[in-house]
């Protein structure tokens, strides 16, 4: 009988995760609540299973050679990391890729057409700018197709990329982006970017695709998470499959077991007087004199963070009831260098999301 750890090296990829089978990760959410973070985190945590992962961006923000730190990104997929090793597995290459409407327009051209000059003489003429600025369904369809495109091409036979990850647009406009048939169809009733649009609907509609939602445990955020989530299940035709949602920069506090609340709850907003005079008589007992200023600011502040953790406890529970995974991350002190990325990946691979 083999000994488990040889067992365990025989089976190269048999890790369960919670999206096995997915192989397009949409990583959207609230602005500024850590998007582009997440997704390089996650595409650092999925290349862990030995395969190429290309990590996407579609808003020409350059977050991502930002987040790893290299020279903004041209057209074309660059080696931008390299995954941490796991289980004794050597750790597969993070590809980065920022796509532009006008730049995945040309390249629609050439691949269907065999335009690229037409579509250089399109470029000095404006026309492709015109067209992607005039018809933003259009340049969505241009934006996802690559990115169907990416998780469906094959070499020899072989997936090229494990997984993608699309660093996508904020919550507010992500239904509308991926649902672009619908956009698409009243640009186009018939003909090749009609068939385009319907080819890269079948990948975003499929079990192969995931959309996560990255949030902070705070009002707005958390809303606009419950309602993305209800958005994509309501598109039609079976919806867009949601992912989980990633709880973003938890402080140590909220992480170890979530008490935030822990003595600070059990101070009542409406009895302030009297856990005053008890934190005054505490404050004595503990040598620390009698001062009844100091007692009142404590209180005062014991008070504002017993809200705060009540405020997320009541945020947690609608997460939850929304029914898809969590993964916690913390909030990383120092900023987000490529070491904090190797522990942000650690962390979702932990929790089951890679
Ligand atoms: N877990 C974390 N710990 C510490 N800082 C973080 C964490 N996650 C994100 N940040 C920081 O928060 C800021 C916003 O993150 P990021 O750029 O990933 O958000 P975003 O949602 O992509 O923003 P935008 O909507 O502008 O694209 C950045 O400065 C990033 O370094
Ligand atoms: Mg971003």
């Amino acid at each position: 009988m083999p000994a488990a750890g040889a067992d365990s090296l025989n089976h190269v990829s048999v890790r369960d995760t919670d999206w096995d089978g997915v192989r397009l990760h949409v990583v959207t959410g609230k602005g500024g609540t850590g998007k582009t973070t997440v997704a390089a985190a996650l595409a650092l945590a999925l290349a862990s299973n030995g395969r190429p992962v290309l990590l996407m961006e579609v808003e020409g923000r350059q977050g991502i050679a930002q987040v790893f730190d290299v020279p903004p990104l041209p057209y074309e997929e660059r080696r931008v990391a390299v995954a941490p090793a796991d289980d004794g597995r050597p750790g597969g290459d993070v590809f980065a890729l920022a796509v532009d409407p006008q730049s995945a327009l040309i390249e629609y051209l050439e691949m269907f057409y065999n335009l690229r000059q037409a579509g250089k003489a399109l470029t000095k003429l404006g026309v492709v700018d015109f067209a992607t600025t005039i018809a933003p369904g259009l340049s969505d369809v241009l934006l996802t197709g690559k990115a169907a495109e990416a998780t469906r091409r094959k070499s020899s036979g072989r997936f090229v990329y494990g997984a993608v990850v699309m660093d996508a647009p904020p919550t507010g406009r992500i239904s509308r982006f991926l649902n672009i048939s619908s956009e698409v169809s009243g640009l186009a009733k018939v003909g090749p970017i009609r068939g385009h649009a319907d080819t890269v609907q079948s990948v975003i509609r499929s079990p192969q695709t995931a959309v996560h939602f990255v949030t902070l445990l705070e009002e707005m955020p958390v809303q606009e998470t419950l309602d993305g989530i209800a958005e994509l299940r309501d598109v039609g035709h079976g919806g867009i499959q949601p992912g989980g949602i990633v709880v973003n920069m938890m402080r140590d506090a909220e992480l170890t077991g979530r008490q935030g609340a822990g003595a600070a709850g059990k101070i009542s907003l409406g009895s302030k007087t009297r856990d005053t005079h008890a934190l005054e008589l505490a404050l004595k007992a503990a040598g620390l004199g009698d001062d009844s200023e100091l007692a009142a600011d404590l209180a005062d502040e014991l008070a504002d963070e017993a809200r705060t953790a009540r405020s997320q406890r009541a945020q947690r529970r609608q997460l939850d009831e929304a029914g898809q995974p969590c993964y916690d991350l913390p909030l990383i002190k120092d900023g987000i260098d490529l070491a904090a990325l190797y522990r942000l990946a650690q962390a979702l691979r932990e929790q089951g999301a890679a």
